[in-house]
């Protein structure tokens, strides 16, 4: 599986480009089935959950080619509608595929997505709006099948902004017959991604980053190829690198970012004394003060704080002295790394949906293991800091969403090995 052993104690300092977007090169991956033409995307980070977007899309039938950051799909031969269980069952948000496929034939078959390590993540949402635009819907024995004659436009509203919704229901709307307006939509910069991919190839969309998506229905011989797309930068791997700064008092440099996507983590590394400067797509974050603790950390869906950053914040925290409260409004059951970096003597107490973060003088080594990604991101980011060599274990997780992370980190001086 994979350990990364580290030795804490070194200030990280140096410069990093950031990777493109993980959570906007999935959907954007998936959008290249309906045009039934040839697509170059740009960016895409070379990481796990790509390569097995990459192999559902190769099983479906299209001629995908990699080479670098550069992917080229070309989907005119995808013929199958069946996404295969086992590679399902590796990523979950390999749901947005339903969307995309449905858009393009009418029918879809796809495994349940199950329970994961940070709670259960039930995909109702996904299915009330399909259901609303004309599909049918049934499931047996852990498959969804899903059949139209035709799409039609809806008027669809989501009881809560979620993403992975969103992104389906744009997917199945862009050929659907006549109009649909998603109200409630999530805002995250990756909708905003997709629908400038969709808009490049021909689809009629507005209003990602708002409340309201609105999408005129076109016919597959509306659409055109997509020929360089470039992803935007990945603002959660850019916020995981100013932590890695932030926790060694270090000086790291980001490059390929965008500033205004980065406003909600930025604003509370402020507040907590980090000084962050941000010119020309680069940002720069340096330590010269102790960091002050904070009295409230909300997650929320953008622009609010972000909770996949939660877990990097929370291992931060654990070396602020003072009293930090955190809530996860997102996920439940999105704790889990508390009780590894517990064994990297933090203090955190957890009461429902709220972590009690009581800063230690300093973390020392411990063998820990990563339950989910960004969990992951917290132990090496707390392990960076620490007093003496910490074992890593679950790289696997790291690696779904974080390219070259241990390159980078040793680029900026850090002291970290992987064994098998
Ligand atoms: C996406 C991101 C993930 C991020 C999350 C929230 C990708 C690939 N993943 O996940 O990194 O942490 O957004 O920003 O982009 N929910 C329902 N019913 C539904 C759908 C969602 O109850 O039909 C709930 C979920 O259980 C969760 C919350 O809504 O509690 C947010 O989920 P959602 O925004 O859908 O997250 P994902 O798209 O799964």
């Amino acid at each position: 599986m994979g350990v990364y052993i580290i030795k804490g104690g070194e200030n990280l300092t140096g410069e990093i480009r950031v990777q493109g977007s993980k959570n906007s090169s999935l959907p954007i991956l998936a959008a290249t089935i309906l045009n039934g033409k040839k697509n170059t995307i740009i960016d895409v980070p070379k990481i796990k959950d790509l390569e097995v977007m990459t192999q559902i899309l190769s099983y479906l039938g299209a001629d995908t080619k990699k080479q670098g950051n550069v992917v080229e799909v070309d989907s005119e031969n995808v013929n199958c509608t069946k996404v295969p269980e086992h590679l399902m069952r590796e990523m979950r948000s390999s749901i947005v595929l339903m969307g995309a496929i449905l858009g393009r034939f009418g029918k879809v078959k796809v495994s349940y997505p199950g329970g994961c390590e940070i709670g259960p993540r039930p995909i109702d949402l996904h299915l009330k709006g399909l259901a609303l635009m004309g599909v049918k819907l049934s499931e047996s024995h852990g498959f969804i099948y899903a059949k139209t004659n035709e799409l039609k436009g809806a008027d669809i509203h989501l009881d809560f902004p979620s993403v992975g919704a969103t992104e389906n229901l744009m997917l199945a709307s862009v050929l659907a017959k006549g109009n649909t307006i998603i109200r409630n939509v999530a805002k995250e910069p990756e909708i905003v991604d997709l629908q400038n991919f969709l808009n490049r190839m021909g689809a009629h969309i507005k209003g990602a980053g708002t409340d309201t998506i609105k999408i005129e229905g076109r016919r597959i011989m509306d659409l055109k190829p997509v020929q360089d797309y470039t992803i935007i930068p990945d603002r959660i791997v850019a916020g995981t690198y100013l932590v890695a700064a932030a926790i060694t008092k270090g000086r790291v440099a980001l490059t390929n970012v965008i500033t205004e996507h980065l406003e909600p983590i930025i604003a509370k590394l402020r507040e907590m004394g980090c000084i962050v400067n941000c010119s020309n797509g680069k940002i720069e974050l340096c330590v010269d003060t102790p960091l002050k603790s904070l009295d409230s950390l909300r997650t929320l869906p953008y622009p609010g704080f972000p909770t996949d950053m939660q877990a990097p914040m929370m291992a931060l925290l654990s070396t602020v002295e003072g009293t930090s409260i955190l809530t996860e409004t997102i996920f439940e059951n999105r704790f889990k790394h508390a009780q590894e970096l517990r064994r990297m003597g933090a203090n955190i107490s957890i009461n429902g949906n709220t972590a009690i973060i009581k800063g230690v003088k300093e973390l020392t080594g411990a063998m820990v293991e990563a339950k989910d990604l960004r969990a992951g991101a917290a132990l090496i980011m707390a392990a960076l800091a620490a007093e003496g060599e910490t074992h890593v274990e679950g790289v696997y997780h790291v690696e779904r969403g974080y390219e070259s992370i241990q390159d980078n980190l040793v680029a900026l001086g850090a002291k970290i090995v992987k064994k098998h």
